[in-house]
């Protein structure tokens, strides 16, 4: 089959940067070329060089002068809440109670869940993000149809339906063995097929009694290569309300630690108001802490301790996302615009380097996907995104000035959005005009 070469100006993270100036933790090739043979990255590098090797029948598509990164991650989105994102509430339990159960109701319908399904794969390809991690609805149709429609569009997508059995209304209540029995289905009718990932994704301690928390227990020990997925200390009275459903457990964190639910694969979204025992529970357990700025912002959920949990003797591992929809933007761009100023607010610095390292790299490491997304390294699978750092007037005055690489991440990450996105690439498809 025919190759295809990229020529542009690649970025792609090699670690975690320690500093601006550290430029050992990226590469950067100011005339490079991605050479793509299979839906796989064949070669990367100079663009002279790359040529030399490649085939002469390669097709060359020229990208100058903009940036091509791998494509972005999303590791903490809600498929069902596409049609809540701005919904006007005080605070989480609200915004849930008024809003998003409500309209996650609507998901028992098939067709509704497709519509959705087709208009969430659309919109995350604009934004150039080409992995999320996903909660459906309770539905086990509404995980059907978002893996349907993700076999359908190639990317690499992880998701779980969702386990939920009290406080919450009827139509969105299943049971510990419903939960237990359609997660099975949904794994096997899908992990593995394609790109598709399943998730194990009990909503959090408040909508799952005792009883299918041990349901996720057994899920867990039966398929202990899946993610899990849950919500964890987001806001003060969703903590209090929780603790109070489990006065058997230290605190919050216990919980899911008392029926097994942390591990190096568990994604636990929000995360922010987090004591010093619980930080050390999820940092010997290797568990992810999943910052979600414009949601906790949007919902005055609180500031995100990012750079206390990284500086700790035991640090926290950490990941970032837009937490649609309670979050306030599909763009990850925005999404470190918002971390970066969550950081500012609390005397703390996040480098542009760090930002963009966080929105590929950096994610994917948190989702031990790492081999296959995240960088532009030869033989991982061919996502990746073009951006333009001069999209709008005011950006491309801005660029008049800007001198450096760390400063034009920066100013992208500002100013930029989806309008910064020139095409979306997963497996090598242009995917951002797609339907
Ligand atoms: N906690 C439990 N469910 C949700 C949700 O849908 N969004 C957010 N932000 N927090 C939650
Ligand atoms: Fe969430």
């Amino acid at each position: 089959t025919a190759t295809t070469l990229y020529r542009g100006r690649l970025l792609s993270f090699r670690r975690a940067p320690e500093s601006v100036g550290d430029e050992g933790s990226y590469r950067y090739e100011s005339d490079g070329a991605l050479l793509v043979e299979n839906g796989r990255i064949a070669a990367m590098g100079d663009y002279a060089a790359v040529k030399a090797g490649a085939a002469p029948d390669t097709i060359e598509i020229d990208h100058r002068p903009h940036l091509i990164l791998p494509g972005l991650i999303d590791t903490h989105v809600h498929f069902p809440q596409m049609q809540v994102i701005g919904s006007y509430a005080a605070n989480l339990l609200e915004w849930l109670n008024t809003y998003t159960f409500p309209e996650e109701c609507r998901f028992v319908e098939t067709a509704h869940a497709e519509r959705i399904a087709r208009h969430f794969f659309d919109e995350f390809f604009r934004n150039g993000t080409t992995t999320a991690v996903a909660y459906c609805s309770v539905h086990k149709a509404s995980a059907d149809a978002f893996f349907a429609e993700n076999l359908r569009r190639g990317s690499l997508m992880v998701a779980g339906k969702v386990m939920m059995d009290r406080n919450a209304p009827q139509g969105l209540l299943d049971t510990p063995e419903m939960a237990y029995d359609e997660t099975r289905q949904v794994i096997a009718d899908w992990h593995g097929k394609g790109r598709n990932h399943v998730a194990i994704t009990p909503r959090f301690a408040i909508t799952s009694t005792p009883q299918q928390m041990e349901a996720t227990r057994t899920l867990a020990e039966e398929f202990p290569d899946l993610h899990i997925q849950t919500h964890l200390s987001e806001n003060r009275d969703e903590i209090d309300f929780t603790c109070s459903l489990y006065p058997e457990a230290t605190d919050y964190t216990d919980i899911y630690a008392r029926y097994g639910l942390l591990g190096p694969r568990t994604l636990l979204g929000h995360a922010i108001h987090l004591s010093d025992r619980e930080a050390d529970a999820i940092s010997d357990a290797g568990s992810i802490a999943v910052h979600c700025p414009t949601s906790n912002l949007f919902l005055g959920s609180g500031l995100f301790p990012m750079k206390r949990y990284q500086r700790r003797e035991k640090p926290v591992r950490i990941a970032v996302a837009t937490d649609i929809g309670g979050g306030s933007s599909y763009s990850m761009l925005k999404t470190m615009d918002e971390a970066y100023k969550i950081q500012q607010l609390q005397g703390e610095r996040l480098n542009p380097l760090e930002s963009f390292y966080l929105m590929t790299l950096g994610n994917a490491e948190a989702l031990s996907l790492a081999d296959r997304i995240g960088t532009l390294d030869a033989g991982t699978d061919a996502d990746f995104v073009v951006l333009d750092s001069a999209a709008t007037p005011a950006m491309a005055l801005r660029m008049e000035t800007v001198k450096t690489l760390a400063e034009e991440l920066f100013l992208l990450q500002t100013l930029g959005d989806d309008r910064s996105v020139v095409e979306t690439y997963v497996a090598g498809h242009a995917v951002k005009g797609a339907s």
